[in-house]
């Protein structure tokens, strides 16, 4: 039973990765957090490493009624153990990759399904519970983008348009939720070591029979390269739980060394060079 007199959060995506670093950092820090899962055995584990302050609840986010199961269960356990709820890390995501020439639109839309209109949604409906207590209590909203949502590279498509999207809807969102003293923060990191680059290459396979195949391989390359060179995922969960506690927080933090790099090529460099840079990284194909 959770026991804290902290602010409750609720982070999306908690199976692994990201999202299980940020449960484990806000639990550290004496949190009371609900974390998300679509298989509810793996919460059950995840509870059971967390101890008492931490709670598992179902969420399948591009389905609207899971979203308003689990709006109301969150409702009824905050209720039941007492205590308000100081933020939302909005963090489940799925990364699709593959060349937007042959990319099936249902796979397209799965994209932005769970990375913004899922997100947007399951925001809406936990913004009253949020929006409760005093007017001057923290509140936040911690949207999971990406270095991918500054820059759009060959065959990162579909990310990238799902991750430039939520940068400019949550862009939108602070402003508007500023008049309920709700701040709204945008994580961005660079390359982290988490499951999710082994499963966008296993979905880039099935353009192996294409014209694109030699480029795909090169691409797939030079993720492996970014995957070994990654960094853990704790130190996204510190930005995360930093960006929480300031008074004042920024409207987006870039998190890795890449990340921040990235960040300042892009605000400089014009079109041309961004292309001519991308098509150097084409060209060098493995050969199989
Ligand atoms: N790893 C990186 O290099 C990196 C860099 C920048 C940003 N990010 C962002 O960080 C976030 C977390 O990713 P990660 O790298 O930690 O990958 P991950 O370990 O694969 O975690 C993704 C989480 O999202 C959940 N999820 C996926 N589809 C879902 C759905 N339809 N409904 C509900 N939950 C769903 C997954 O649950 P299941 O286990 O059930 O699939 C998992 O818990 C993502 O938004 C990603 O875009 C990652």
């Amino acid at each position: 039973m959770p026991s804290s007199t902290k602010p409750w959060i609720v982070i999306t995506g908690c199976s692994s990765g990201i999202g299980l670093a940020c449960a484990k950092r806000f639990v550290t820090e004496g949190h009371p957090v609900i974390g998300t899962f679509r298989d509810m055995q793996r919460a059950r584990e995840i509870e059971n490493e967390l101890g008492d302050n931490f709670l598992g609840v179902h969420l399948e986010i591009t389905k609207e009624p899971s979203i308003a199961q689990a709006v109301k269960e969150i409702e009824r356990l905050i209720k039941d153990y007492g205590g308000l709820l100081g933020g939302i890390v909005n963090n489940s995501g799925v990364a699709i990759g593959g060349p937007l020439k042959y990319i099936p639109m249902d796979e397209l839309r799965y994209q932005f399904e769970v990375n913004v209109f899922g997100l947007i949604s399951f925001t809406q409906k936990l913004l009253p519970l949020l929006e409760r207590g005093p007017a001057e209590r923290k509140r936040r909203v911690i949207n999971m983008s990406s270095v991918s949502g500054k820059i759009s590279n060959p065959f990162l498509g579909p990310y990238a348009g799902s991750k430039h999207a939520l940068e400019a809807l949550s862009d939108a969102l602070r402003l508007e939720l500023s008049i309920h003293n709700v701040k709204v923060i945008l994580i961005e990191p660079g390359p982290i070591q988490t499951p999710i680059w082994d499963k966008s290459i296993a979905v880039q396979e099935q353009y192996l029979h294409t014209e694109y195949a030699p480029y795909l391989r090169a691409v797939n390359h030079l993720i492996g390269v970014l995957k070994k060179n990654a960094i853990g995922p704790e130190k996204v969960a510190n930005k995360v739980y930093v960006s929480w506690k300031k008074k004042s927080p920024k409207g987006r933090y870039l998190v890795t060394r890449q990340a921040l790099f990235t960040g300042l090529f892009i605000r400089f460099a014009p079109d041309g060079v961004k292309d001519w840079l991308n098509k150097r990284t084409l060209r060098k194909v493995p050969q199989p």
